[in-house]
């Protein structure tokens, strides 16, 4: 039975003061993690994949790369530096890292994943490297440090991302890092600026064309020995569209996270992009359980709640420095929690086996 939208409102508004104690926001988190797993389901293996194929379908004729990308500025990356820096690790790293044992702390985690990327995009000293995506710095500056002699570029849409990486590279004396504020949309490189790697953390949930953005980055690359490597999160079998309203083409009906976390968003399944391989030859992939990133959020929150008084304080300053009511910085705040809470609840459902991972490894077609 689906959550009737009143008593869904009554709680919404509850998450915004914090007044609605965890273990609740957790069983309705299950609950419409259930409902979700029923909506995308259409009863047999025929229709689920039928409705998929038309779902690629429709992504192949949209107009844009990425829809709304100043939404996700708002929400996610341009929110206070301060406050969002507060909650992760100690290299910034916004996305999930690795728990092999599970009895990691955080801190190993992050280095873990990062260094799976060196091993499977095959990384080496010297290459001329593109962060795509690059959040706040926590790739570009692992890979600057590790590999002296490459040139690396980070690229993302948000201006406080680049003064946080920019400020830190001058502070570790790095001096082979550049840090570009551009939209994937619009941008291309100069035909002079070629890579050996590019690399792209958990950039592609913003995108919804995915054969015009891989036919772009696919002339980014060098047309000898170069790859792409991907991460993502996903759902094993079905992709579906975040968005305010309704979309007949499988889009959000519960519309929270849409609304506040993830506008224009995607949950790619696994097997997405092996749709979208005009340009680029998948050389392999992999999938790696949920519970990592479980775990990731869990330690967020840990951190989040554990810095919580400054974390309020700083983001009622935000609000009020961007001409809001400082009380939207209070809704923020408890917004962040149960975001980080409702992320976990997905990927921790049925351990990990239901949304996860994706590793992927390209190389550009029809050349050496
Ligand atoms: C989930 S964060 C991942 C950050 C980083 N790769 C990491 O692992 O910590 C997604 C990144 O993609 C960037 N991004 C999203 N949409 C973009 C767009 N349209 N153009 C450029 N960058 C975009 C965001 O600014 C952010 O840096």
């Amino acid at each position: 039975m689906a959550i009737p939208d009143w008593i869904l409102q009554l709680g919404y508004d509850g998450l915004d003061r914090g007044v609605v104690p965890d273990f609740i926001v957790r069983l309705a988190i299950r609950a419409l993690l259930r409902q979700r797993l029923r909506e995308i389901d259409y009863g047999s293996l025929e229709v689920n994949h039928a409705m998929k194929m038309a779902w690629i379908e429709g992504v192949k004729r949209r107009t844009t790369i990425a829809d709304v990308p100043e939404k996700a500025n708002e929400q996610h990356y341009e929110v206070s530096t301060k406050f969002i820096l507060s909650t992760l690790g100690p290299r910034a790293k916004y996305s999930s890292c690795l728990f092999p044992t599970g009895n990691e702390t955080l801190e190993e985690a992050e280095v873990l994943m990062l260094e799976s990327y060196c091993q499977k995009a095959q990384l080496q000293d010297g290459q001329d490297v593109l962060d795509l995506g690059c959040g706040w710095g926590s790739l570009s500056l692992y890979l600057a440090q590790k590999y002296p002699k490459s040139r690396i570029i980070g690229l993302s849409n948000s201006s406080t991302q680049k003064a946080h990486i920019d400020a830190t590279a001058r502070s570790l004396g790095l001096t082979n890092l550049d840090i570009i504020t551009t939209d994937v949309n619009t941008h291309d490189f100069q035909e002079t600026t070629r890579f050996d790697r590019i690399l792209s953390i958990e950039m592609f949930e913003h995108m919804k064309n995915y054969q015009v953005l891989l036919q772009k980055i696919s002339t980014w690359l060098k047309f000898t020995d170069s790859l792409l490597f991907i991460h993502i999160f996903c759902h094993r079998m079905t992709p579906y569209h975040f968005e305010d309203t309704e979309d007949k083409e499988g889009g959000d009906k519960t519309n929270w996270m849409a609304k506040n976390f993830f506008s224009g968003g995607t949950m790619p399944s696994h097997d997405l992009l092996l749709y979208f391989q005009d340009d680029l030859t998948l050389v392999r992939s992999w999938y790696l359980s949920g519970t990592h990133y479980s775990r990731t959020l869990e330690a967020w929150l840990k951190l989040q709640d554990q810095n919580g008084e400054a974390g309020l304080q700083e983001l009622q300053a935000d609000a009020k420095a961007k001409g809001q009511d400082p009380i939207e910085g209070v809704k923020a705040f408890y917004r962040f929690r149960v975001f980080y809470m409702a992320c976990s609840e997905l990927f921790g459902f049925d351990r990990g086996q239901e949304w996860g991972v994706g590793h992927y490894l390209f190389k550009r077609k029809n050349v050496a």
